[in-house]
């Protein structure tokens, strides 16, 4: 590789037509976006807005398909004799029509690739059938060649984003047999879907949410789908997992408030901490559902035996806080103070989320009244915990102050050694030699630098009245004037004599900032080059690149 490498750049050196994409393409096995890419990094240069724009363009493509999925894992569930059991299946958990065709619910045989035969005769490509997560490639371990289908054999559940696209699935297995895998199947990652920033059925609860100032968040697709059914609509589910930060802005986009049924027992709350945790501390107000004993594990179990109770346990939730504190002391003799310490080192850290003073106290209160502590150690205590949040989200929400256009550095360094030779043309015999006259290219000052080269190398030695001449002669009087100005407004804080040395030191600095800025200028002209797969421009490029 080491050979190769320099072997690249020495034709870079020659680059008479040379190709050097080619060569790389067929060192590397590459096609040419990736040889581009692959120079530009070792060049030292990211490109990476085109590949943005790729996504961007797949994304959409992945939305249609996703959203043509659905149509059609709806159609086979109602339309197909196949799909006889499903739609059995679905009537014993009590969905009505109207609640299949809400959700869109579907179904897909358990057959290898209904699904991706179905789009590859429709000619969508089988990259974006992958990419979409509708389709697996199989295994080249394995024999036979070919794709098959993510989902198999189950009930489907299009899941949308708050917009209403079609983001992903989640495919609830009809019989459960020795390889029907899990429970619940879903799209995995993709350009279209993060399961982290995704609630299922915000899109239809959104509104409800903020009519009601709160939301209910349950564990399952099949829990929403029943509230819904019952009349319950501000109700979203976290598909199983601990609540994101991203869900948690989401749901407080529609209201501040929450009321969270998850699995009473222990397992359940640890899985659920997290979230409740998060949502604290964005100061949400979190409630806990508890579903009576023997009433059912979960809403939509609840809402099959009796409504009544699912109704009056979400009426009933109390303040998660409370919940807590009961979990806590939960019967324990706290006379000692090893049992005190113990329900302290549990609840403070989730007083310490808590991101209002106010808020906060009032559980410090409850804690050391129930502990027989005073509170002023527990407010003491507390800022152990505290950070304080709110201080901190304004800061992040301070917003942006438009600031002016910064001066191009380059520029700045340009108009400071123009001040100097325009006022000082007898340093101009030590500081011409060693100027890169590159870094005028393309300056606002070019034309100005121009008349300097012309009258410095023809008549040299020059002087400031001469400088006058030349510049009123080349109507750039207006110019030289404003150079004197700012010399004088901004003589540095330097000796006269010291322009001298600074004007060297500027040059070094302009080298710098003047390669800087164009190698920014050639990674973007490059992103141009991968785009239209211009191969002779990106070739210009990188000579151009190679020199600087
Ligand atoms: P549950 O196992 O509690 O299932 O998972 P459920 O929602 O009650 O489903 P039914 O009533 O048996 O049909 C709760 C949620 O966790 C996610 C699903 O979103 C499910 O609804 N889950 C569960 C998975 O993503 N994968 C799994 O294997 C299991
Ligand atoms: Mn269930």
């Amino acid at each position: 590789m080491v050979n190769a490498e320099k072997q690249i750049w020495k034709c870079f050196g020659c680059a008479k037509g040379g190709d050097i994409f080619s060569f790389v393409q067929e060192m590397e096995g590459i096609d040419f976006i990736e040889a581009l890419k692959l120079l530009a990094e070792r060049a030292g240069v990211k490109i990476d807005s085109y590949r943005s724009e790729i996504d961007k363009s797949q994304k959409n493509r992945i939305l249609e398909i996703n959203q043509k999925a659905a149509y059609f894992f709806h159609h086979v569930l109602l339309e197909m004799s196949a799909s006889a059991g499903a739609r059995e299946y679905l009537s014993n958990r009590g969905l009505k029509k109207e609640t299949i065709d809400q959700w869109q619910i579907g179904f897909i045989p358990d057959q290898w690739d209904l699904l991706t035969q179905y789009f590859l005769k429709k000619g969508v490509g089988v990259d974006d059938l992958i990419a979409a997560g509708l389709t697996i490639k199989k295994d080249a371990a394995r024999a036979g060649q070919g794709f098959y289908d993510r989902f198999r054999g189950r009930i489907m559940f299009p899941i949308w984003d708050v917009h209403g696209s079609v983001v992903g699935f989640t495919g609830r297995v009809l019989v459960e047999t020795e390889h029907s895998g899990g429970k619940y199947v879903n799209t995995p990652q993709t350009v279209a879907y993060d399961k982290s920033r995704v609630l299922y059925g915000l899109n239809n609860a959104k509104t409800e949410i903020k009519a009601q100032d709160i939301a209910v968040v349950v564990e399952g697709q099949m829990d929403v789908v029943a509230c819904h059914q019952a009349g319950m609509k501000n109700v979203v589910a976290s598909s199983g997992t601990a609540l994101t930060l991203e869900q948690i802005k989401l749901l407080k986009r529609y209201s501040p408030n929450v009321a969270m049924a998850f699995d009473g027992d222990k397992a359940g709350v640890a899985a659920a901490k997290r979230g409740i945790d998060i949502a604290l501390s964005e100061g949400l107000n979190v409630r806990a559902i508890s579903i009576p004993e023997g009433a059912g594990k979960d809403a939509d179990e609840c809402l099959k035996k009796n409504p009544q109770v699912w109704f009056e346990s979400v009426k009933k939730a109390s303040d998660v806080m409370d919940w807590f504190f009961q979990m806590a002391f939960n019967n324990k003799d706290v006379s000692g103070p090893k049992a005190k310490q113990q329900v302290a080192d549990e609840l403070m850290p989730l007083i310490g989320l808590i991101p209002y003073a106010v808020e906060r106290d009032y559980w410090l209160q409850q804690l050391g009244g129930r502990l027989g502590v005073e509170v002023s150690v527990l407010r003491d205590d507390i800022k152990r915990f505290s950070k304080d949040k709110k201080e901190s989200n304004q800061i992040d929400k301070r917003p942006e102050v438009a600031k002016a256009a910064p001066l191009d550095t380059v520029e700045r360094l340009l108009q400071r050694l123009l001040m100097i030779w325009s006022t000082h043309p007898e340093y101009l015999s030590v500081q011409w030699p060693k100027f890169d006259n590159r870094c005028f290219e393309g300056s606002v000052y070019q034309h100005l630098y121009e008349i300097i080269k012309n009258q410095y190398t023809n008549n040299s030695p020059v002087s400031v009245a001469d400088w006058q001449n030349f510049f009123i002669t080349n109507d750039q009087a207006g110019e030289f004037e404003n150079l004197k100005m700012l010399a004088a407004i901004e003589p540095g804080e330097t000796e006269d004599s010291d322009l001298k040395i600074e004007g060297l030191e500027i040059m070094v600095r302009l080298q710098d900032e003047w390669s800087k800025k164009k190698r920014k200028q050639i990674q973007f002209l490059l992103a141009q080059a991968e785009k239209s797969a211009d191969k002779e421009l990106a070739q210009k490029l990188f000579v151009e690149l190679q020199n600087i």
